[in-house]
């Protein structure tokens, strides 16, 4: 059971393998992913990242029930708060990050693609938070990422109702943002990776930056910091050559 980080082309892959529980993650896995998302933060090269199932059928079918099946409540929050600091070093990151959704994608899998900026899907994908049917609740963000994402009626049909969701459903509900035929899952992530990488790093983190704690601030709070990151933006290179390109009529070189 393992983990993989690649990296190539500025565009790195983890990929969770585990494949006979269908990826779900114990807390190897999570501290295997945990690594890897270090690794790329440290590396200012890699301008993508690409969270991957391992195998055919699962994205990652969630936390390992097993694992969790004789936890204390002091072990369940403990468990908690660790998957929660490896999912906010996903949405922490630098660079974007893209969920390549296979399969199922079922309570902390649904979790940490939500916590990827970007989700793409196959048809064949489909999410739950069937947290409510094992007695216990999403604790890897769901309740609050999941209802940032969607909003509080879709989030509490998920959470409450703990049923299965197709891609076309996620899609409908704005959970994933493209639903691709299942043969074209990697051509089109790769696609997608590839135009991400050619912008502006730079513009990019801010970016990301500005709406991240826009999220958790008021109106009035975000716009200040979006006009603060704008200005910064002109303190960059990138700013120079993206629009000195423009002028030029060329491609600029980010
Ligand atoms: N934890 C541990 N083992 C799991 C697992 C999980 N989340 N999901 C699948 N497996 C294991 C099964 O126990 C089984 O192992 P054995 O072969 O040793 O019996 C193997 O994977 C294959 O599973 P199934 O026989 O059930 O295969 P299936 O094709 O009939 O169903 C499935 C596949 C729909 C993914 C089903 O296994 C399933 O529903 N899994 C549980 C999903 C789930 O409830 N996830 C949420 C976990 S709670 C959580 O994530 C909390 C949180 O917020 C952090």
């Amino acid at each position: 059971m393992s983990v993989t980080l690649s990296i190539d082309h500025h565009i790195a892959r983890i990929v969770i393998d585990r494949p006979e529980a269908f990826n779900a993650m114990n807390e190897s896995i999570l501290l295997q992913i945990k690594d890897a998302v270090d690794t790329i933060q440290k590396n200012e090269d890699i301008r993508v990242a690409i969270f991957m199932g391992g195998g055919t059928k699962s994205f990652v079918a969630g936390a390992d029930i097993s694992y969790m099946s004789s936890m204390t409540p002091l072990e369940g929050e403990k468990w908690a708060k660790l998957g929660q600091s490896v999912f906010s070093t996903i949405s922490e990151l630098r660079c974007p990050s893209i969920a390549a959704i296979q399969g199922y994608a079922l309570g902390g899998g649904t979790e940490l693609a939500i916590a990827c900026d970007l989700r793409i899907a196959s048809e064949k994908a489909c999410f739950a938070q069937p947290e409510v049917k094992l007695g216990i609740i999403p604790g890897f963000g769901g309740t609050q990422r999941l209802t940032r994402l969607i909003g509080p009626g879709n989030a509490k049909q998920m959470i409450l109702t703990g049923n299965q969701f197709s891609a076309q459903q996620a899609l409908a509900m704005g959970l994933v943002n493209e639903v691709v035929p299942h043969d074209q899952l990697t051509e089109r992530v790769d696609a997608l990776a590839l135009s991400l990488a050619s912008g502006s790093p730079n513009g990019i983190r801010l970016a990301k930056e500005a709406i991240e704690h826009g999220l958790q601030s008021s109106l009035n709070e975000g716009l200040q910091l979006e006009a603060a990151l704008f200005g910064l933006c002109f303190a960059s290179p990138e700013q120079r050559e993206g629009m000195t390109a423009f002028l030029e009529k060329r491609k600029p070189k980010l």
